[in-house]
């Protein structure tokens, strides 16, 4: 069986490199948001181009501490795709505020700039477009709606690190971007783990002190950029004690506990070196497949021409796609549905309102769409199995 997604080759590949910076860490006694998180955050920056990272637990939290940080809550409005994973919409609900669908693009799958302005209101805050599958979505377009109606926009990155719009690295596009280390994910750690980009340093201070429930000197300074006061040190703060450790037990907001292991950080360490080698070998599959796969009955992905995607999935779209996966299924061949129920459909989102018609074109292809294996350690043999086995079942 051909897998989606086969984690053991790349596992294979880097074993050594891997369990020697897992030792590292046990050996360190330091376990949780230390000197390897430190590290991490200070390559994610440098990778993306923006001023600060921030990790923290997984991407979903990413999102949500960035949708608090700029101050969006109850009653707010945030525009954003149904086209994606549950956690984009989620992360908005959680801070109180309500998710504004806009229908996608037919051939990247990405939120249709055009249709965003009507949906705008005067409760709208904050855009998240989401690169949807490694592909970077139309920044310059939804960039310059977010400046004319004051809005936030928060990348959805989880999907697309290393991903470049007109020569610029994903995280680095929007007032934050969210980062994904989900096992599957292009840059994937062994667990769950997360990342907020930003060059924005009031956005930034907000959100380090957010994710370690606004304790500490990260909790001071955020304090300070939120309220008219500005305590200078503990003492002030009330810390007269002598204790040594007592920052982390003054809170000055009410976060979160969402960090970073030690061990997570030393692992994607390891990985990220392999990051543009692995997309590039993903993209010259995308490559192969478009060649190969183009006017045959299925429909190939699309890229803009401002777009570098990182292809975290190759998207086909079939008319006849049960039976086409079925077929490979048969043949040996994983397939995966992404996404089968577009979010405005989804029972979780009953309460909004929404109906079968609302947003036709993630409906169209949500009966259509299905992802073919592009992992970076696929050999040419599978490649062309794929191929020939795709082109059997046309024929
Ligand atoms: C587009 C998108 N947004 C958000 C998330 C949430 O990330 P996590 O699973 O790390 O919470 C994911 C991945 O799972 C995703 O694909």
């Amino acid at each position: 069986m051909i897998p989606l997604i086969d984690l053991n080759s790349q596992y294979d590949i880097i074993k050594d490199e891997i369990s020697r910076a897992v030792l590292d860490v046990l050996e360190s006694g330091q376990y949780i948001q230390g000197q390897k998180v430190k590290e991490l955050e200070k390559s994610m920056a440098g990778y993306t181009g923006a001023r600060h990272a921030i990790a923290c637990a997984n991407g979903t939290d990413a999102l949500i501490l960035s949708l608090h940080a700029c101050g969006i809550s109850e009653g707010d409005e945030v525009i954003t795709t149904p086209f994606t994973f549950f956690a984009t919409a989620e992360a908005i609900s959680r801070v109180g505020a309500i998710p504004v669908f806009v229908d996608v693009d037919r051939y990247t799958f990405n939120i249709n700039a055009n249709l965003i302005e009507e949906k705008i209101s005067n409760r709208t805050k904050a855009i998240i477009p989401v690169h949807i599958f490694g592909q970077p979505s139309e920044m310059d377009a939804i960039n310059e709606l977010a400046q004319k109606y004051q809005l936030y926009v928060i990348e959805d990155a989880c999907q697309a690190i290393g991903a470049k719009y007109k020569g610029r690295r994903v995280g680095s596009l929007g007032d934050a971007a969210c980062f994904s280390f989900f096992p599957t994910k292009n840059l994937g750690a062994c667990g769950d783990g997360g990342m907020v980009t930003t060059s924005n340093d009031r956005l930034a201070a907000i959100i380090r002190a957010l994710r370690v429930h606004g304790s500490g000197n990260a909790g001071l300074q955020a304090y300070n950029l939120l309220s008219d006061e500005n305590v200078q040190d503990f003492e002030e703060a009330g810390n007269n004690h002598s204790v040594t450790d007592g920052a982390k037990y003054f809170n000055y907001l009410i976060g979160y506990n969402s960090r970073l292991d030690e061990i997570q950080a030393a692992i994607l360490l390891v990985k990220l070196k392999y990051m543009d080698k692995w997309n590039e070998a993903r993209s010259n599959t995308a490559d192969y497949y478009d060649s190969m796969l183009q006017d045959t009955g299925v429909k190939v992905p699309e890229t803009i021409k401002e777009a570098e995607s990182v292809f975290h999935m190759y998207i086909l779209q079939a008319e006849n796609r049960d039976k086409l996966t079925q077929y490979l299924m048969q043949k040996g061949i994983s397939t995966g549905i992404y996404y089968p129920v577009p979010l405005h459909l989804q029972k979780a989102y009953r309460s909004l309102g929404y109906k079968p018609g609302d947003l036709p074109v993630s409906e169209y292809l949500a009966a259509r769409t299905f992802a073919i294996p592009i992992y970076p350690e696929l050999t040419e043999d599978k490649k062309r199995y794929i191929v020939d086995t795709l082109l059997q079942f046309m024929s």
